[in-house]
């Protein structure tokens, strides 16, 4: 699956700062991520055993601000940059191209 260029994500205010927000849509789990202005979009997909990210209630764990941890079995990337940083994780999270306008996500 691929998304679409001009596909609406969410909102910027959406997304926890230092936090994340799972947003399925087209077909396609992914993994929004805030520092300040910046965005960063992964797919939702850990490089592990390719769970998702997040608990069956829906809730992302992250650690310090700086990681999520997938529910699994405690792999943890790096919110910003999706590097495996820890636990069972071999590979880094698969990037998305995203742009923001007018405080709106879409997929680049
Ligand atoms: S599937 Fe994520 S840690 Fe195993």
């Amino acid at each position: 699956m691929s998304l679409a260029s001009g596909t609406k994500l969410a909102r910027v205010d959406e997304i926890p700062e230092a936090g994340g927000k799972i947003v399925d849509v087209g077909g396609v789990s992914l993994l929004l991520t805030r520092s300040g202005d910046a965005v960063h979009a992964f797919i939702n997909r850990c490089t592990h055993a390719e769970y998702r990210l997040e608990r069956a209630d829906g809730r992302l764990l992250t650690q310090e601000g700086r990681f999520v941890v997938c529910h699994a079995h405690g792999a943890s990337y790096a919110l910003d940059s999706g590097a495996c940083a820890g636990g069972p994780c071999t590979k880094n999270l698969t990037r998305v191209a995203v742009e923001v306008r007018s405080g709106e996500i879409f997929a680049a």
